[in-house]
């Protein structure tokens, strides 16, 4: 592109794709952007993507064994929201000229990530309704604001995606709720169940904001809209009264309202355990990659028979373009 229209036409190029973003217009696929930035959606979009993909596994683990009918029921419908999400940001991400096998096979090979929270195990039933309210609740407060991202396609998926989302907390809180109203042994196993989500939730919003790499280009170009501590301000914020209703105890002993900040003060972060996740050493990473890559070798098939039936279908349209076109020139003969 660059190549095509000069270098006076960059430029050009480059004062409108400004100019745009400034004004809190969209970018759309066929408008002209800098490489930096089209990498960077990428990059975002694709482990957005990945993470949504992977994130029905430490929940699809409870399907079977969910307590009533009615709560598989809203498990399963959980589970295919996020198979939904991942399709809708995959096609978001193909209008920036890639294609989704490429992006599979990069998952598939490690060269690009999903969610370190993916990494961690859903040890009992509980563990579903923490999920949701914690790791689904933070996901909404990171996604809320990418609806406004400067990126047309992305921002759209994120409207639809975060209705969703927030049926998936509320469904995760109700569970909570049951469960720390029920037996003592109900109780004890909703609160072991948020002992061991709240720290991976917070670390969900990424590093501080002093280590985080990309956040400063990326909040120039109006892809990301607030700072991860700030989102993390947020979280907290959000969660604190929540608990309390919950009748559950975040487990912080360093949680209080500081009144002059009129925000929670919250304790420090074990960022080594990030690094550490992050770095494939989490408890089920391994698990995780190889259940998707056996998922996707198990779908060949479908694939394969999806690719011959459109080829199959464009024959025919192409078969019947050519009879249509032949009795027209024997009607005018
Ligand atoms: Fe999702
Ligand atoms: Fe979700």
């Amino acid at each position: 592109m660059t190549a095509m229209i000069g270098e006076a036409g960059t430029r050009d190029a480059q004062e409108a794709f400004d100019a745009a973003v400034a004004a809190d217009e969209r970018i759309e696929p066929r408008d002209w952007m800098p490489d930096a930035y089209r990498a960077t959606l990428v990059r975002q979009i694709a482990q957005h993507a990945h993470s949504e993909i992977i994130g029905m596994q430490p929940e699809s683990n409870w399907l079977t064994r969910a307590p009533s009918l009615r709560r598989k029921a809203i498990l399963m419908a959980k589970v295919q929201d996020e198979a939904g999400h991942g399709l809708y940001l995959y096609s978001a991400a193909e209008t920036l000229g890639v294609s989704r096998d490429e992006l599979l096979d990069k998952l598939h090979t490690g060269r690009q990530k999903y969610s370190s929270i993916f990494n961690y195990p859903t040890l009992t039933w509980a563990d579903v309704g923490a999920v949701g309210w914690l790791v689904d609740g933070a996901a909404i407060i990171n996604q809320v604001p990418i609806c406004r991202c400067s990126y047309g396609p992305y921002a759209r998926a994120m409207v639809r995606v975060c209705k969703e989302e927030s049926f998936h907390q509320r469904q995760g809180y109700e569970l909570l709720h049951t469960l720390s109203k029920g037996t003592p042994e109900q109780h004890a196993m909703a609160q072991d169940a948020v002992d061991r989500w709240w720290w991976p939730s917070m670390m969900m919003f990424g590093p501080p904001d002093d280590e985080s790499t990309h956040s400063a280009q990326s909040m120039a170009w109006k892809i990301k809209r607030h700072s991860n501590d700030e989102l993390r301000q947020r979280f907290v914020d959000i969660c604190v009264p929540q608990a309390e209703i919950l009748g559950l105890t975040l487990p912080d002993p360093d949680i209080r309202w500081n009144e002059e900040r009129g925000q929670h003060d919250f304790g420090a972060i074990d960022w080594s355990e990030f690094w550490d996740v992050l770095r494939g050493n989490g408890p089920c990473n391994e698990e995780r990659l190889n259940r998707r890559r056996q998922a996707h070798e198990d779908g060949a098939w479908v694939r394969e028979a999806a690719a011959a039936y459109s080829e199959k279908h464009d024959r025919r349209t192409e078969r019947d373009r050519h009879a249509e076109h032949d009795q027209h020139g024997k009607a005018q003969a």
